[in-house]
């Protein structure tokens, strides 16, 4: 049997619901119940009736489906699968830039660990992001971390100011806007497409800026036959199959390396994914006050996806956890 074979039956044998992201390798991709953006996994996880979620993506994303779901058990492929933007964030660094600002409400990009979750008033992820910020009343200054980026391309489209924690993916920060502004005038009849996590310069010549899957929205439905994409190399697998007859080119970086690979995302395998569904390990697994704590900031996070409104704390007062 194949391994793809194997996986599917071991997928059902389970009552496993197995998640992608979009920057997977395109094989576990190809065998994925869903693949999308970090909300829609969060939101997959979450609603699923599936006694186990099987996350590939990185450890964050995992997590963040635990604390929706307590009672799941959530398998990630390799627990390694970190994120630069939770090592730039500590959660102990992260409670005291907090404390400065206690009269502030703390919005945290999803890709943050449990105890910066648990600290923060709102989680958002890049596709929600702009509907987190607007629903923060006008009078209340704003923290956001940990990731720069976004958080200065929100403060400038929202016209919001913010106190940014300085924060970054090692990935998207690589891309070259000097050779990008020269790859745009070779072929002016491209359209580039960012993800915020790039550096200002490079949002800066983006004629379409949002998450990978505005990115893909993008590639599927705009008539322009040539895109430039800034962003992880993954999302090319699902770009090919919406648009086999456009031409897709990789934004260019500051060095000659292709350093377009997360190397996180990449940990992933389909044989750490047949293993996974085995053993039922690796598990995420959380302490439950601290879960309670960080659910707290994803629940206003779903509410407000929602449309709903929520109530915001008046002022900070750090959590009795451990962290
Ligand atoms: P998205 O939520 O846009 O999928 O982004 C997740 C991520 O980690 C980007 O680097
Ligand atoms: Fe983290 Fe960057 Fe990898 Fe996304 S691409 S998971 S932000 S290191």
């Amino acid at each position: 049997m194949e391994i793809q074979e194997r996986i599917l039956k071991l997928k059902k044998e389970r009552g496993a619901l197995l998640l992608s992201h979009f920057y997977e390798p395109a094989e576990i991709q190809d065998i994925a119940d869903e693949v999308g953006d970090s909300l829609y996994l969060a939101q997959k996880g979450q609603s699923a009736n599936h006694p186990v979620v099987l996350l590939a993506g990185v450890v964050f994303m995992a997590e963040s489906v635990k604390i929706l779901s307590p009672n799941k058990t959530v398998l990630v492929p390799d627990l390694n699968a970190g994120c630069s933007l939770v090592d730039s964030s500590p959660a102990d660094q992260y409670r005291q830039w907090r404390m400065k600002h206690p009269e502030g409400i703390c919005i945290s990009y999803i890709n943050c660990s449990a105890e910066v979750k648990a600290i923060s008033d709102v989680i958002c992820t890049s596709s929600n992001a702009e509907k987190i910020v607007n629903a923060i009343p006008k009078h209340r200054p704003i923290l956001f971390g940990p990731d720069k980026n976004l958080g200065r391309y929100l403060s400038k489209k929202l016209n919001r100011e913010m106190i940014l924690w300085p924060g970054s993916c090692e990935v998207h920060v690589l891309f070259s806007s000097r050779k990008l502004f020269e790859l745009k005038t070779n072929h002016p009849e491209a359209l580039v497409l960012a993800h915020p996590e790039c550096d200002e310069t490079v949002l800066d010549y983006a004629d379409v800026v949002g998450s990978t899957s505005l990115l893909l929205k993008t590639v599927e439905e705009r008539p322009e036959k040539t895109f430039v994409v800034a962003t992880e190399t993954g999302i090319f697998h699902q770009m090919k199959k919406l648009r086999p007859d456009a031409e897709l080119i990789q934004a260019p970086f500051q060095s000659s390396c292709a350093c377009n690979d997360c190397p996180y995302m990449k940990l992933n395998s389909l044989e750490k994914i047949e293993s996974a569904l085995q053993t039922l390990t690796p598990e995420v697994q959380l302490p439950t006050q601290l879960m309670e704590k960080a659910k707290v900031s994803l629940d206003r996070m779903m509410a407000l996806t929602q449309g709903q409104s929520v109530q915001w704390p008046e002022s900070f007062s750090a959590p009795t956890v451990s962290i």
